[in-house]
């Protein structure tokens, strides 16, 4: 039989988003691993893919689902075949807990589930009605599984530590239609604290913060089935803690370029950068007072919210990224790239970097003089209701 002819990676058009196929499989093999090995569940987040293939790919090597932050992308994750989609994120519209509702009804003859997160007697309210408008016999027999928030130190959403959470439990547990799954302990900005010391001093006291919820609604006689939470800067410190049986890492499959710039934690595994944006080199100066290289690659190619790009280090180059507008980067340093070079760029934030493409073009074989495999969808590129 013939070997398939796969195009070669210099025939990818720029921009584009690639992924790093190689990469990407041993990042999500190491995170699995070091789930199976500590004994936690991984549900990875899947609002930095926001591909169901990709959540596939996750699920077959043993995540128990994925997590989503709003109700479209878990329609788009439940139209690509996911059956296990989480909504770590607080809804409050009735609309879209209808939605949600209407999703896991038809999850539930599959053996699937919605689950979401609360942290207000409103949300609660709104999933109940959602929920009791499909019908009391369906409402019944599957019940939408309900994290409580608590706030953890983020200072977002979730109600404060300790008995706060009480009132919440007691409300979902007086609906049949609803089902209390456990406690969400997320603190997003302990991820990127830079030092490995304040990471891991943060969320010393998120779970403290967490024990002393559970302590308080175990004096209630409330047991609390799961905590979930963690991401990428931290999770070995939660998967340590013995109270979190769940993490919702996400990044680590693509490890972006503002994740790397933390200090690395000797307890903590290493990542490769999976995720690029090819560019092309479109204008060349160099004059006595500049030399600078122009890529075709601007913000609407890559988010800046974390930092800008930087240049990948199979370049072996020292040049500096900074700012062109829409449409351009410019490149300064030594050796400059010539007119029509190829730049791989490594962005400074995956998630909203994915939101701004339609596809992300999948290479086997490495950067440098590898071939497109396949071309992965951004199937919830911007589903953001
Ligand atoms: C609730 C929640 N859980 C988990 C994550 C995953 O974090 P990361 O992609 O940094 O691993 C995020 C990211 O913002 C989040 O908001």
């Amino acid at each position: 039989m013939d070997t398939p002819q796969y195009p070669h990676v210099s025939s990818i058009d720029t921009p584009a988003l690639v992924i790093d196929l190689d990469a990407m499989q041993r990042n999500l093999q190491r995170m699995q691993q070091f789930a199976d090995q500590h004994g936690v569940r991984l549900r990875p987040h899947a609002k930095m893919h926001k591909s169901a293939v990709l959540a596939l790919q996750q699920i077959s090597a043993g995540a128990v689902g994925v997590c989503v932050q709003k109700p479209s992308e878990a329609a788009a994750m439940v139209a690509g075949g996911v059956k296990n989609v989480y909504v770590s994120n607080e809804v409050i519209a009735l609309s879209k807990c209808e939605l949600l509702a209407r999703l896991n009804s038809g999850l539930a003859v599959q053996n699937g589930r919605i689950s979401v997160a609360v942290d207000s007697l409103l949300g609660i309210e709104r999933m109940a009605q959602a929920m009791e408008s499909l019908g009391a016999q369906a409402a019944a027999s599957a019940p939408m599984d309900v994290y409580v928030e608590i706030d953890v130190g983020q200072g977002r959403c979730g109600v404060p530590p300790g008995m706060a959470a009480l009132a919440l439990v007691l409300a979902i547990s007086q609906r049949s239609c609803l089902r209390f799954a456990g406690l969400q302990a997320y603190h997003g900005r302990a991820q990127h604290l830079r030092t490995a010391a304040e990471r891991r001093a943060a969320i010393a006291q998120v779970v403290q913060q967490v024990q002393h919820t559970k302590a308080a609604l175990e004096a209630a006689g409330i047991s609390v089935p799961l905590v979930t939470g963690a991401g990428t800067g931290t999770f070995m410190h939660e998967a340590a803690s013995g109270v979190y049986g769940e993490l919702q890492a996400g990044s680590y499959l693509f490890m972006d370029a503002d994740y790397a710039a933390n200090q690395a934690d000797p307890a903590q595994l290493q990542f490769e950068h999976a995720l690029f944006v090819k560019s092309t080199v479109i204008s060349r100066s160099s004059t006595a007072t500049d030399d600078r290289a122009v890529v075709d690659a601007g913000h609407k190619s890559h988010a800046i919210d974390s930092g800008l790009p930087i240049p990948w280090a199979g370049h072996g180059a020292d040049w500096v990224f900074s700012n062109g507008g829409d449409e351009h980067g410019i490149l300064r340093g030594s050796h400059l790239p010539e007119l029509g070079d190829t730049v791989w760029l490594v962005p400074g934030h995956c998630d909203p970097t994915v939101n701004l493409h339609n596809q992300m073009v999948g290479v086997r074989g490495g950067l440098a003089d590898g071939y497109v495999e396949r071309i992965i969808t951004v199937d919830a590129r911007g589903a953001l209701t």
